[in-house]
């Protein structure tokens, strides 16, 4: 059949009826009529045995310079959406080799959109297939108008879809972006503070003998504990800043007395255990040691009460100077001293045994001594 559709109106019998096709109400829509319409060219599948019909739709199309492909059974249309991506499809329901559903059965929110052409007795099946995700359905016969109007509205639908993914698009790279944003601001943070901690504990190892290997050893063994006792990683990172600044508070400590040889007097006793307290008021100022204050403040805290700066006993000691309290002796005592070498972890472990329930917590030495040895660091051990 020839779609001549300057002649004002085409009809055409076939098996579902007439078609009357009248022109004289079409006006072509003007640039602003196409305000809104995708910008590409949408590609288009006509799924329509009928030759004419076929030929009359794709006529159609071109009323709005829109090229489009055509299949006259579901074979031939399936082959063609395997190869191609296509945005709308036209398709009719009764085919020669099954049901045009079929194809709204496979659609997918990704998928084309489809408008169903059907008869007037197929109304039922096409409320059906736009229950099942087509978008319009247009009832032949039909004039060029409503087909057009309905092809306009369809393509709308298309056009929103696109901006919405592309909206979709857009906050999915923004956020990937700020969330790179984010972690490069957490990586920076987490350097300044790793530099300021070090700093910290550079400024101490000019005034004391305490050396910064036992600060590392002490912060690792700590949090070694830390896991067997199975603290979160907040509380780990808190622990592990504590154990290394333990004795920061040193740095208001005289040098005279920090260095001195020989037995301290009552006084510079007395001017030493000021440290806790000099070191937690340091701590405590940096925002992001607040939570680290524990162990600078109570390390020398007993658990029978005879420690200081508070006379804390038991549970009334923080865990995480309880914990550090054995890690610090551990260390010390496998460490070369002036006055002597370096003791074995067994004799290390004896001692901790032997002050569990007066200086440590029994429950914390038990964990400790239940651990194989390799656990720890030592000075002489790695
Ligand atoms: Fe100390
Ligand atoms: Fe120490």
């Amino acid at each position: 059949m020839k779609c001549d559709i300057s002649e004002g109106v085409i009809q055409k019998g076939d098996s579902h009826g007439a078609i009357s096709v009248e022109l004289s109400p079409f006006r072509p829509r003007g640039e602003a009529g196409q305000q809104g319409l995708p910008k590409k060219q949408p590609r288009i599948l006509v799924l329509e045995d009928q030759k004419q019909i076929r030929e009359l739709v794709r006529a159609m199309l071109r009323i709005r310079k829109y090229t489009s492909d055509e299949a006259s059974s579901l074979a031939e249309a399936r082959s063609l959406l395997a190869r191609t991506r296509y945005d709308l499809l036209f398709i009719d329901i009764n085919l020669p080799d099954g049901s045009g559903l079929s194809v709204v059965d496979e659609h997918s929110p990704d998928s084309p959109l489809v408008i169903v052409l059907t008869g007037n007795c197929d109304l039922q099946t096409s409320i059906e297939a736009m229950r099942r995700g087509a978008v319009d359905f247009i009832t032949k016969p039909f004039t060029i108008g409503h087909f057009l109007q309905r092809l306009d509205k369809a393509l709308e639908e298309w056009n929103a879809r696109a901006r919405l993914k592309e909206y979709a698009q857009a906050l999915r790279n923004l956020v990937e972006f700020k969330t790179d944003e984010l972690s490069r601001t957490i990586r920076r943070f987490d350097e300044i503070r790793d530099m300021t901690v070090l700093a910290l504990g550079q400024a101490l190892k000019l005034k004391d003998n305490e050396t910064e290997a036992h600060c590392v050893r002490v912060s690792q063994n700590s949090v070694q504990m830390g896991r067997l006792l199975d603290l979160s990683e907040f509380e780990l990172t808190n622990l592990k800043w504590g154990a290394y600044l333990h004795d920061v508070g040193k740095i208001g400590v005289p040098e005279q007395i920090l260095m001195k040889p020989g037995p301290l007097t009552p006084e510079e006793r007395r001017a030493m255990e000021k440290h806790p307290v000099m070191g937690h008021a340091m701590v405590r100022s940096i925002d992001f040691l607040t939570h680290s204050t524990d162990v600078v403040l109570s390390h020398h805290e007993r658990y029978d009460g005879a420690g200081y700066p508070s006379g804390l006993a038991g549970l009334q000691i923080p865990l995480h100077a309880r914990i550090f309290a054995i890690m610090d002796t551990l260390d010390a005592m496998t460490s070369d001293r002036p006055y002597r070498a370096a003791l074995p972890m067994s004799a290390a472990a004896e001692e901790i045994s032997r002050l569990a329930g007066s200086q440590f917590d029994p429950e914390m030495a038990k964990i400790f001594l239940s651990a194989p040895p390799i656990t720890w660091q030592i000075q002489n051990n790695r």
